[in-house]
């Protein structure tokens, strides 16, 4: 009941938008959404871009760690787990549970992305991780990789101290707050931490809203068209996807009405303020990002491709707010054909 008229709503708001779809994937989904979803995180790096349940569990001592561990090596023949004696089998146990979750202090993530026209939600329907020995848990509003962050701190309407909140379960206050939380995100990318040294859990639900005026966007698929705007705002959006990427434009118009009026788009347009850079970083921050050109102008013909080489490709419009900038990305994911007309190679 609640998703037919979820589904409802969501026709009307799309009826009156004026991009009826920000981006158009090549790829088709795969079925129609679940009412709802229970997820079991299982990887240290868990990748979610389903709404439901998420739920993780660890426990001091599963009896049965001890063989899945060794499994897990493959070539471990049935005689010679038999002949590991039981001091041996522990370690093993251990050591692969170490490998597995990344030790005491690792840091693991519930990396959340959803359709580049929405935001993430994220409701802490029960958490038990305790402060004292060592547990912690962050809600990040966009996704930190390797201390980088997405969007970029200069690309974010909030400063980082506000993107960021931690919290834990302290079992010495009383009276206890409430264990449940609520998180929305800014963009389409959202991220979960936690570091559980011994033993612990949550569940974590997770659901998306469609916003009208994206900004910046994570990119989900490997090759689908996106609309960039500003809205008419002072704004600098940034449109990142964690691959080598091809990139071509679409219908832009981007700039004044001198600069649109000329009859070839510019790709060398680095000394006008409102442009669309298109470049690549070796980590999610865009602040340092390599420049392979900086387009504007107006057409509504397709551009040429170029390929960037870089861990992230990325894509930014910066507007100052003076005009209605639009551009028509596409990208795809780049490979070693696409060398030829390849603009940009970070270093590695
Ligand atoms: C957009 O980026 C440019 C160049 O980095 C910067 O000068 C400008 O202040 C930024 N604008 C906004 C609204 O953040």
């Amino acid at each position: 009941m609640k998703l037919v008229v979820y589904f409802y709503l969501s026709m009307i708001v799309l009826g009156v938008q004026a991009w009826p779809t920000v981006k158009r994937s090549f790829e088709l989904y795969p079925g129609a959404a679940m009412p709802y979803n229970e997820h079991r995180i299982a990887d240290c790096m868990h990748v979610a871009s389903e709404p439901g349940d998420y739920i993780f569990k660890k426990s001091v001592s599963a009896p049965t760690a001890p063989l899945a561990a060794l499994n897990l090596r493959g070539d471990a023949s049935l005689l010679e787990m038999a002949a590991v004696a039981g001091d041996e089998l522990e370690t093993a146990a251990a050591a692969a549970a170490v490998a597995a979750e990344g030790g005491a202090d690792t840091v693991c993530g519930l990396y959340v992305i959803g359709e580049p026209d929405t935001i993430v939600e994220i409701t802490m329907k029960h958490y038990d991780v305790n402060c004292e020995s060592g547990g912690l848990m962050a809600f990040v509003d966009g996704w930190e990789l390797n201390g980088e962050y997405f969007p970029g701190l200069k690309d974010h309407h909030r400063v980082l101290e506000d993107r960021v909140y931690e919290f834990c379960n302290n079992n010495k206050q009383w009276p206890r707050y409430s264990n449940k939380k609520f998180f929305r995100s800014s963009q389409n990318a959202a991220l979960l931490q936690y570091r559980i040294p011994t033993r612990g859990s949550f569940v974590a639900n997770v659901r998306f809203h469609k916003i009208t005026q994206p900004c910046n966007i994570l990119v989900q698929d490997s090759a689908a068209v996106y609309k960039m705007s500003n809205f008419g705002h002072a704004r600098n959006c940034t449109l990142s996807a964690l691959f080598p990427a091809a990139v071509s434009l679409g219908s832009i118009r981007i700039g004044s009405k001198s600069v649109r009026a000329q009859d070839k788009v510019n790709y060398d347009c680095h000394l006008f303020e409102d442009r669309l850079e298109i470049g690549g970083s070796a980590g999610l921050d865009t602040t340092g990002m390599e420049m392979a050109s900086a387009v504007c102008g107006a057409t509504n013909e397709l551009g040429p491709e170029q390929a960037v080489f870089c861990g992230v490709t990325s894509v930014r419009l910066l507007s100052t707010g003076r005009y209605q900038n639009q551009a028509t990305v596409i990208i795809r994911k780049a490979d070693e054909h696409d060398f030829d007309i390849a603009t940009l190679m970070c270093a590695l």
